[in-house]
């Protein structure tokens, strides 16, 4: 700790006091005034503070000039006639004041001013008494509530001051802004999280995050590095806001771990929806936590019933799991107490305290304006040291406006024209605006504006200085804020609509210099502004924006509610304009409730976007609602789904547009196969359709489409092609437009995986997808991968318990897949205990499209459902049957292009002859299958021939034929059980299962007898 005249710095904890009081520094102000300290003893050159404060960065030299500057503000230092830091013109400063350790007993965080407060003795008391119950591992949540000016953030910030006078906490804020509820999720939390990110003991609120709050660390990419970032945004991907909400909770309550934490959030009435949320969580949770969240809000602004916010406490307080403490107006002692503290020594006649009372009603921010008032004009007057009216009581009362708005309004009429200007813009700027904001003024320089705000914030007029901070665009710059919100309504609510409107479109447009691609924080701002303006169609774009903000931060509800929001503004667009920029909306909003898991919403969005852009003749637009609308209908009714695209394709035919109609072919094509069934022409319109769009254009195949393609190789055995195809939809970075290609990719990934016998790669896809699945809670996609791969080494009753989990838990169209994979596999459970005709009604509900409609490569599900069957009447004796099935079989495998059941046909057609002691046949038939694995390598059905092979030589007695296929079998099983990690339990269980150990050759000496069937 370092001392000069009244201050401290404190360069642990990043802060700067002047006696017991903070000051504001901005944190490269304060790192500007750390080296000068810590290098008192010299002149130090502007390239040395660059150098040290901003190293690796490239940074206008001009940035150290307005840094030492501000830094000369907050110590009141002048640059005539230095105290503490000398410029040498164009060598550059030295500190010049005497510089002293002195002990560091200073709390690590407080608000940074301090104002007189008053009365307030049974709030205090509560409030004490809850950060006591807060510390015993009792979290608490309060609601301070009253009207504006009341004192919530005064006694908010005193009971800050206090309680970090006492003892070690840490202590974070964050503001809801006017006009950005909905459009700006989590806003406060992630300004009060990053704050703890900027304060000293940030290493531990970023272990926090690093362990608990992936999903929100990736809010915060100057925290990661790159690489890091590239595994997070792995790792997030489908998050969902039960995900972020649980692990901002979690975050919070190992930041509480040893010291406690006082979470502001201030001014609730403006809250977004995800916060709540938060707060919500934070509330009912019930572990212990050291944790006090106050809550600040006016409850004349949250009147109607069925606010969320109204809604969320009440339900808190019926659960007793939060306080609310209601904020009174003063009493009449307070204001005299007030007035005794504000003037210590004084003269003043009884009745005045009473008078200002009366006049304020209470409020604590008008009491002290009209105390300001007074002394502004005389009527409070210091005379030889002593403070007294300058004229009779009963004088006085007359002069006092009878309302806040009357006295601001009084007060602003006094100001010079150029000071009102000013003001005006900056009420509609905000609460919080930057001198650069307003630099748009005609005929006035920045430096007078700059001069104005800081004259008014001397006064203490309106304004008061909010220190320096650099904007996105590099330019660093003064900023101030209104006193109070109502001092900035009072200025605002003078305007004239026309005024209104100008001020708001001039303030949109200079925000929008700060606003670019990858940097659009400020989008919602933004779209605010132009919607004031009266320019709807600069505000749709900005709320476009502020949609894609809120995907990122994985609130696809708050994306909704903001894109129809820009709906809703459509109309009062240009007319001509109209029907683009609803179809535009329509799509986004298809797409997110896409990402959000609603089918049946995302389909409608399409379908009215379809609808419009069939009304207003736009082709191509209507081309790209159909093919979308596949997407949704996968999951909901495939058959529509293809119906539209092939709309599609019919519209696209005559649009002059190849690459459009060529994507429509590939889509719809491809949605035939996966969907409905396989037939070689529409392969070929695939192949065709991709050589077309490779021609056109090198990003023609786009990973959406290329990752359908590789489901479509994969179908002919194709697997090293198609997950090189896979892995590049597989993204690096976090694009919610990605969400579903990834899913769909990975998926794939696993099928591919799957087919070529790479098990256990197989399984740490599935465990690691499962995972972020369950934090993200839809498990589905993984589970039923899973499943699949346990009836592939015949763990039936594993695969079995796993789909019913989901059935369980999975929307209405989302069990088909895992239903029928359970259905396959309590049929073989059922087969392997000798109960046929259980078995067979699964494998026929399977087949009966009534009971299953179609879903993702149904056919292939029902094509192991006819091999099921002709296993069952195989193992029942009923030859016949078998026969009629294993033919059924054969012939729907033969008309697809899928190796695996090309493979089992024949091997079906050799078992059935073997039973029908048809040798020749059965010879015949297995050969034809082997030929298959020759061309292609299929390892999960490649043993069960072997073994059929070995089984007939055996049965002709060519004894060493069939230990040639044996060995064989055995060596595919065990490099598909080797494919596994050694501890695996599939792995044990496969080799164990019956028909796998039978072609095992035993092992030591012991062992001779090897199971015969
Ligand atoms: N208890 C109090 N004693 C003295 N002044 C107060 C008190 N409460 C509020 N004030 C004054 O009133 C102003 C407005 O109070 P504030 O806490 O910002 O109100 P709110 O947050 O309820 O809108 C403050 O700036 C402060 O000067
Ligand atoms: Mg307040």
């Amino acid at each position: 700790m370092k001392q000069f005249h009244a201050f401290r710095l404190d360069p642990i904890n990043h802060r700067l006091w002047r006696g017991d009081e903070r000051v504001t520094l901005t944190p490269k102000a304060f790192d500007v005034l750390r080296f000068l300290v810590q290098h008192a003893d010299r002149l130090v050159t502007q390239e040395e503070i660059l150098e040290a404060v901003w190293p690796e960065t490239h940074v206008n030299p001009e940035v150290v000039k307005k840094y030492v500057l501000e830094v000369r503000k907050a110590l009141g230092d002048r640059s005539d006639r230095p105290t503490f830091i000398e410029t040498f013109p164009k060598r550059g400063y030295q500190f010049v004041a005497p510089v002293l350790e002195a002990s560091s007993d200073t709390p690590s965080s407080l608000p940074a001013r301090a104002a007189t407060m008053v009365g307030r003795d049974a709030p205090r008391a509560l409030l004490e008494a809850c950060l006591e119950q807060a510390r015993r591992g009792h979290r608490q949540v309060i609601f301070v509530t009253g009207e504006a000016g009341v004192g919530k953030t005064t006694l908010v910030e005193a009971f800050q001051r206090r309680a970090a006078e006492r003892a070690s906490l840490r202590i974070a804020g964050g503001q809801c802004v006017e006009g950005f509820g909905g459009k700006e999720p989590y806003y406060p939390i992630l300004e009060a999280l990053g704050h703890l990110l900027r304060e000293t003991e940030r290493n531990r609120a970023v272990a926090a995050l690093v362990r608990c709050a992936p999903t929100w660390l990736v809010q915060f990419p100057s925290l990661v590095k790159r690489e890091t970032r590239e595994a997070l945004h792995r790792e997030t991907i489908g998050t969902t806001r039960e995900r972020m909400v649980r692990e901002i909770c979690e975050a919070l309550e190992a930041i509480t771990a040893a010291d406690p934490l006082v979470l502001a959030l201030e001014d609730l009435h403006w809250v977004d929806l995800s916060t709540l949320d938060v707060i919500s969580a934070l509330a009912r949770r019930r572990g212990p936590a050291k944790l006090v969240v106050l809550c600040t809000y006016r409850p004349g602004d949250v009147v109607v019933a069925e606010n969320p916010l109204k809604v969320l406490k009440e339900d808190l307080l019926v659960h007793r799991l939060c306080t609310e403490l209601a904020l009174e107006h003063l009493g009449d002692s307070d204001v005299a107490d007030y007035l005794l503290a504000e003037f210590p020594r004084a003269d003043f006649p009884p009745g005045l305290a009473g008078l200002i009372h009366r006049h304020s009603g209470g409020n604590a921010l008008f009491m002290t304006a009209i105390v300001r008032d007074m002394v502004d004009h005389d009527v409070i007057v210091e005379e030889r040291g002593r403070w007294a009216l300058s004229r009779p009581l009963s004088a006085v009362a007359p002069a006092v406006p009878a309302t806040l708005q009357q006295m601001l309004e009084a007060q602003f009429i006094l100001l010079s024209a150029a000071e009102q200007r000013i003001l005006s813009h900056a009420s509609v700027a905000g609460d919080r605006f930057s001198v650069w904001v307003l630099t748009t003024e005609p005929d006035l320089t920045p430096d007078e504006i700059e001069n104005a705000c800081e004259r008014l914030a001397e006064r203490q007029q309106f304004l008061r200085a909010a220190g320096f901070q650099e904007l996105a665009n590099g330019t660093v710059s003064a900023h101030y804020e209104f006193r109070h919100a109502l001092y900035r309504e009072a200025v605002y609510r003078r305007l004239s609509d026309v005024s209104r409107s100008r001020l708001h479109c001039l303030v949109g447009e200079r925000l929008e210099v700060l606003c670019r691609p990858g940097q659009q924080e400020l989008a919602a701002e933004i779209a605010l502004h132009f919607e004031n303006g009266r320019h709807y169609d600069r505000a749709i774009g900005y709320l476009i924006l502020a949609a894609e903000n809120a995907a990122v931060r994985f609130a696809y509800r708050d994306s909704i509610q903001v894109l129809q929001h820009a709906l809703a503004l459509v109309p009062r667009v240009a007319v001509e304009r109209q029907t683009e920029l609803r179809i535009q909306l329509l799509d986004r909003i298809g797409d997110a409730h896409y990402w959000l898991g609603a089918m049946v919403e995302s389909a409608r969005a399409y379908e009215a976007e379809a609808e419009r852009a069939a009304a207003g003749g736009l082709t191509s637009a209507r081309v790209h609602a159909l093919s979308s609308l596949i997407r949704p209908f996968a999951l909901i009714d495939p058959d529509r789904g293809i119906a539209a695209i092939e709309e599609a394709v019919a519209l696209s035919a005559g649009l002059g547009d190849p690459l459009l109609h060529a994507r429509a072919q590939l889509l719809a094509a491809g949605s035939r196969l996966l969907f409905d069934t396989w037939r070689q022409d529409d392969w070929d319109i695939c192949e065709s359709a991709r050589r077309t769009l490779q021609g056109l254009s090198p990003a023609g195949v786009t990973e959406y489409h290329r990752t359908i393609y590789a489901h479509l190789q994969m179908l002919q055995g194709h697997y090293a092609e198609a997950l090189a195809n896979l892995e590049a939809g597989i993204p690096k970075r976090n694009e919610p437009t990605n969400l579903m290609v990834h899913i769909f990719a990975l998926s794939g990934k696993t099928v591919a995986l799957l087919h070529s016998g790479q098990l256990g790669e197989l399984m740490r896809i599935v465990r690691s997808g499962r995972e972020m699945a369950e934090k993200n809670g839809n498990p589905w996609i993984f589970v039923f991968r899973e499943a699949w791969l346990r009836t592939v080494v015949l763990d039936f009753d594993g695969a079995r318990r796993l789909c019913d989990t989901i059935a369980d838990t999975a929307t209405a169209y989302l069990p088909r897949q895992p239903q029928t994979i359970a259905r396959l596999a309590a049929g073989y459970a059922e087969l392997e205990r000798g109960h046929h005709d259980d078995a067979s009604r699964y494998f026929e509900q399977i087949l009966d499209p009534a009971i299953t409609p179609k879903f993702f490569l149904h056919w292939f599900w029902r094509l192991h459902a006819l091999l099921g069957l002709a296993n069952v009447w195989l193992a029942a004796g009923s030859l016949g049957r078998a026969r009629s099935d294993a033919d059924r079989f054969l012939a729907s495998a033969l008309s697809t292009a899928e190796p695996n059941v090309h493979a089992l046909g024949w091997d079906a057609q050799a078992r059935v002859a073997m039973a029908e002691k048809d040798w020749q046949g059965a010879d015949r038939d297995i050969e034809r299958g082997l030929a298959v694995l020759e061309r292609f390598d299929v390892p999960t059905v490649a043993w069960r021939l072997h073994a059929t092979r070995s089984e007939l030589y055996r049965r002709s007695r060519n004894g060493d034929a069939a230990e040639v296929h044996r060995a064989r079998a055995e060596r595919v099983i065990l490099s598909l059980a080797n494919s596994f990690e050694p501890d695996e339990p599939l792995r044990r269980s496969f080799l164990a299962a019956g028909p796998v150990r039978r072609l095992l050759k035993p092992r030591g000496a012991g062992g001779g007898v090897r199971e015969r069937r």
